[in-house]
């Protein structure tokens, strides 16, 4: 499991958690189509409300149909780094519960779980995977052709981590730093919420 070798989590959380980290240098490895099933069929495993698993995901891989136009999606200061990367995912949800035909309260939540699952399951086999929130929802919608039922979400850029040093100066610093976290005592409540 290649990593920037930072321990994140001074408890022993699982190694595939505490290796995890959001890269933005990837390496030339391809991703195969085995590697892509295996992460996309961890998702499919996630738990969701009323088991309506509304997750959606769209492919494209670097050189192949959609990928330059999803790529022309992300702002400018994600499309530096993540055009390297050989896998693209636009992350979707269907919005409308099949039983019931009303609203899914809870679809980005239920997307928030796969795409965790997908993740650990990418770690695990040394992959690097980004998520990214910076991309013009409305202008992947329209390149895609994607239902008003469906919500656009998120992008994954999926592939092997790379050198951090084939990035540019600020981004190879940010690369090599240890992303911060709150403590648990701010996240977590017991018996009561104290604000
Ligand atoms: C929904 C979502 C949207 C994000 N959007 C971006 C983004 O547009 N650009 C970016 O560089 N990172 C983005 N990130 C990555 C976060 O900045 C990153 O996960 C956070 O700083 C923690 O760092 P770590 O993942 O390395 O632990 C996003 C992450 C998530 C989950």
């Amino acid at each position: 499991m290649k990593s920037t070798g930072v321990q994140r989590s001074a408890l022993p959380v699982h190694p595939v958690l505490n290796a995890r980290f959001s890269p933005r240098a990837f390496s030339d490895r391809a991703v195969t189509d085995a590697e892509l099933e295996l992460v996309l069929e961890a998702a499919r495993w996630a738990p969701s409300s009323m088991n309506e698993q509304p997750w959606r995901f769209l492919i494209t891989r670097r050189g192949e149909e959609g990928h330059a136009e999803l790529l022309a999606t992300l702002n400018h200061s994600n499309q530096v780094w993540a055009n390297k990367a050989p896998v693209l995912i636009l992350n979707l949800v269907h919005r409308i519960l099949s039983r019931i035909g009303q609203e899914n309260f809870h679809a980005r939540h239920d997307l928030g779980i796969a795409t965790a699952q997908l993740t650990a399951q990418a770690t695990a086999l040394g992959m690097g995977l980004h998520i990214l929130g910076g991309f013009h929802a409305d202008a992947a919608r329209a390149a895609f052709g994607i239902p008003e039922t469906y919500d656009v979400v998120s992008v994954i850029v999926l592939g092997f981590p790379g050198e951090p040093d084939s990035l540019p100066e600020q981004l190879m610093q940010r690369e090599l730093q240890h992303s911060p976290r709150r403590p648990l005592a701010e996240l977590v409540h017991y018996g009561r919420f104290n604000g």
